[in-house]
């Protein structure tokens, strides 16, 4: 995520696997599919959060995260919207050409790094495209405890917004922004001024409209600002200078030294180091791991300022080491 960041994210270590199946798959479009996945087992699927997403294992060991629709009151299935990606890596090219319903599929326990915060006087979403996932499961769930809400659903064209039929019984509490009609991509700058100052504003979309939200809310010193993204920023740091430095296995007390080449992801997954993983850009948060020493050199897309500061969690799959040593809490 760019600045200005959630600074109520949480990226929690993935502890288990669920066994699922497609109960249901819709195609809404050529390029969108909705999942339902329910549990293949008595045992009832884990509960989550609005805003939080699941990790599905794929064929080739591929794990792919994907953001929770439906809302957390309706908890007895798992909703995924699924966007063939056109530069993938082939993932939801699997999930669109091979899935069926009646498959098995394994879902990790819910995780969320979008969290809602439910208190607030005011939310106010703004989607765009497949964005509009987990914006779609924060609305189910205020509409269902009756909170303040605006829902702004932006899409290139009407037939392009496949999910406006699952966004009618908001009523007057939904905004359709279609390219086409309005001239192109929304003004984010009045939209957001136009609410009152206590609103938590959260944007999920594609690159170009998370990095005008975030432009737009520092004009107009919005610090109640909370994005997630589905792939990396234009605006992100970039990738690491290939350097070497050693890594310290916490638990283990084992010491490895790291070449610099790839990823520190791939690295301690190739020396067998267990880490949840998903989207390998810094978005996804599944290998959020804690650093016990050692100074890191954030690239991700989604811990805030706050969180490099004073947590201390990183994204080894695209973060790195400014020094010769980083040991990490596994
Ligand atoms: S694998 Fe997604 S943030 Fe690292």
């Amino acid at each position: 995520m760019n600045a200005p960041l959630s600074d109520t994210t949480t990226a929690l270590p993935q502890a288990a696997w669920q066994s699922t199946f497609v109960n249901r798959l819709q195609r809404r479009s050529s390029r969108v599919i909705v999942i339902e996945l329910v549990p293949a087992t008595a045992l009832p699927l884990a509960g989550f959060t609005a805003g939080a997403h699941v990790d599905l294992a794929l064929p080739d060991a591929r794990v792919r995260s994907y953001s929770l629709m439906n809302a957390p009151e309706h908890a007895r299935c798992y909703q995924l919207g699924i966007l063939l990606a056109a530069e993938g890596r082939g993932g939801s090219h699997y999930l669109h050409t091979q899935l069926r319903e009646g498959d098995s599929l394994q879902a990790s326990l819910p995780r969320n790094a979008f969290p809602l915060h439910e208190p607030a006087e005011n939310s106010v979403l703004i989607a765009g495209g497949i964005g509009i996932t987990p914006l779609l499961c924060m609305a189910r769930h205020l509409a269902a405890r009756q909170r303040p809400l605006h829902l702004y659903y932006s899409a290139r064209s009407r037939q392009d917004a496949v999910f406006l039929q699952d966004l009618t019984p908001l009523g007057n509490a939904l905004t359709c922004l279609f390219d086409d009609e309005c001239g192109g991509p929304p003004d984010l700058l009045p939209l957001l001024a136009a609410h009152p100052p206590a609103t938590h504003f959260y944007c999920c979309g594609p690159g170009p409209m998370l990095d005008a939200f975030g432009l737009a809310c520092r004009r107009l010193g919005i610090t109640r600002a909370h994005v997630e993204r589905f792939s990396a920023s234009s605006r992100l740091p970039g990738s690491l200078p290939p350097r070497g430095y050693d890594v310290v296995l916490a638990h283990s007390r084992t010491r490895l030294h790291y070449d610099g080449q790839g990823s520190l992801l791939d690295f301690l997954l190739r020396s067998g180091v267990a880490i949840p993983n998903g989207c390998h850009q810094g978005v996804c948060g599944s290998c959020a791991t804690r650093v016990v020493s050692g100074e890191v050199d954030h690239r991700d897309g989604i811990l805030s300022e706050h969180e490099r500061q004073h947590s201390s969690l990183m994204l080894p799959c695209v973060s790195g080491c400014r020094g010769t040593q980083l040991e990490l809490d596994i």
